[in-house]
């Protein structure tokens, strides 16, 4: 079940019998790599208690929309953000009429009307309030809106009756949640992305880098291998781990990343290039460390190879996608870009803007072909990531590139 590793669900719990199975699914999903916070509405506690989900998952519960404590840990908009799914189960009727009507009158209901991630139900009711005209409407609308509606599965239920509105077993569930993160419209594709800082040795001690975490070019790695790509990731020095199916060509310097790059680019169909490639590096490195005597001292710094440039320039170049990291006149200095280094997509990041860029967790970018703009509102880098993968899935085609027409 490697597609849950890592995955961030939050699961949400209303008011119904099957709540009691929610502990095991909560139990099953962390098995499976997830990480889960459980999310209860008044209605859920009367059935199972915040205390036993929080000893299952060991994170806090959270139960109120309106709760000073639990907005300053995680508050409800930072939730929504840091959910890659959101799995409801069970759904009651009740929960089901109010998400379809779109109400925000509850931490649950809020926090679905303020997530990008996708909302998977898994309904459980008595079967005559299963098929009852108003909830059949509901389903109807909540189907069209996008959720994703798991089961419900027919048989004996708590009230005595048989029909349909048995919720799904966790283990059915746990095999349903997974699936949702089986993308297969990069399979046979092979991705190479660069990610994180270089670093430009000044002496044997001291280097010049920059803020990169490496955390947009991994999410973006992840995305791709969930897409079902073959991933190359060429990074500088981070601190994060691999995302797991990821083949990792760790570098130091912007001259090793190219290397890497110009090795692993003709091999490639698409590039992407989040990395922040040091623009100038020491013309010369001193072999000792140098002495701190001097007052001033003067650095002289040679302009570094433009590797996504030199990607996008090969004679069979790969989709090439860059990114553009400014602080202001974002899109003009990003379309520039865009040009000037031959690209057919680039992602302007707005690095001055609190929150986003470097560093964080968030971001929000807006993509830019020759000719359309798409805008991706704040969210998780990782969500940030699958949309781009998504988008460049549906824009990518081997046989047109910005500028040529090949094959
Ligand atoms: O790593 P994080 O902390 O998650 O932060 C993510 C990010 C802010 C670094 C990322 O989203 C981002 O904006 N990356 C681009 C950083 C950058 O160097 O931008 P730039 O505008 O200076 O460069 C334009 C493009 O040229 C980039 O694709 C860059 O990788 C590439 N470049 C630059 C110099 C060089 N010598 N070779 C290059 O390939």
């Amino acid at each position: 079940m490697h597609q849950l590793t890592n995955k961030q669900i939050i699961l949400g719990i209303t008011g119904g019998i099957a709540a009691y199975k929610s502990a095991e699914l909560s139990r099953l999903l962390i098995d499976a790599g997830a990480n889960v916070r459980v999310v209860m509405t008044q209605a859920a506690q009367e059935f199972i208690t915040p205390l036993t989900m929080q000893a299952l998952t060991g994170n806090p519960v959270h139960t109120k929309l309106l709760d000073p404590a639990a907005e300053a840990g995680m508050g409800h908009i930072e939730l929504a953000r840091w959910a890659d799914i959101v799995l409801i189960a069970p759904a009651s009727a009740n929960f089901m009429a109010r998400l379809a009507q779109g109400r925000g009158d509850d931490l649950l209901t809020t926090l679905c009307l303020a997530t990008h991630a996708p909302i998977a139900l898994a309904p459980a009711m008595n079967q005559v309030m299963w098929q009852d005209v108003n909830t059949q409407r509901n389903l109807k609308s909540l189907l069209e809106d996008g959720k994703i509606i798991m089961g419900p599965a027919h048989g004996a239920q708590a009230c005595g009756d048989i029909g349909p509105g048995r919720m799904l077993e966790p283990a059915e569930l746990l095999v349903l949640t997974a699936k949702q993160f089986e993308l297969t419209v990069l399979s046979g594709k092979h991705i190479v992305i660069t990610a994180g800082p270089t670093r430009e040795a000044i002496d044997p001690v001291r280097y010049i880098t920059n803020h990169s975490s490496g955390k947009m070019g991994y999410a973006l790695a992840e995305a791709a291998v969930e897409a079902g790509a073959k991933v190359t990731l060429i990074s500088g020095p981070v601190s994060l781990s691999a995302p797991p199916r990821v083949t990792l060509e760790p570098v130091v310097s912007a001259q090793q990343m190219y290397e890497a790059a110009m090795r692993l680019a003709p091999t490639c169909d698409i590039f992407i290039a989040p990395a922040a490639v040091a623009d100038y590096s020491p013309a010369n490195v001193a072999q000792q460390k140098i002495k701190s005597t001097p007052k001033t001292m003067m650095i002289e710094l040679k302009q570094t190879t433009d590797i996504v440039a030199s990607v996008a320039a090969l004679p069979d170049k790969p989709y090439t996608v860059g990114f553009a990291a400014e602080t202001q006149d974002l899109l003009g200095y990003a379309q520039n870009k865009l040009k000037n280094k031959k690209l057919d997509m680039i992602v302007a990041n707005d690095v001055a803007a609190e929150g986003i860029g470097f560093d964080s967790d968030d971001n929000a970018v807006t993509l830019i072909w020759p000719d359309r703009n798409l805008t991706l509102e704040q969210s998780s880098k990782r969500q940030i990531a699958r949309q781009i993968i998504q988008t460049i899935s549906q824009h990518y085609d081997p046989k047109i590139h910005y500028g040529k027409i090949t094959g």
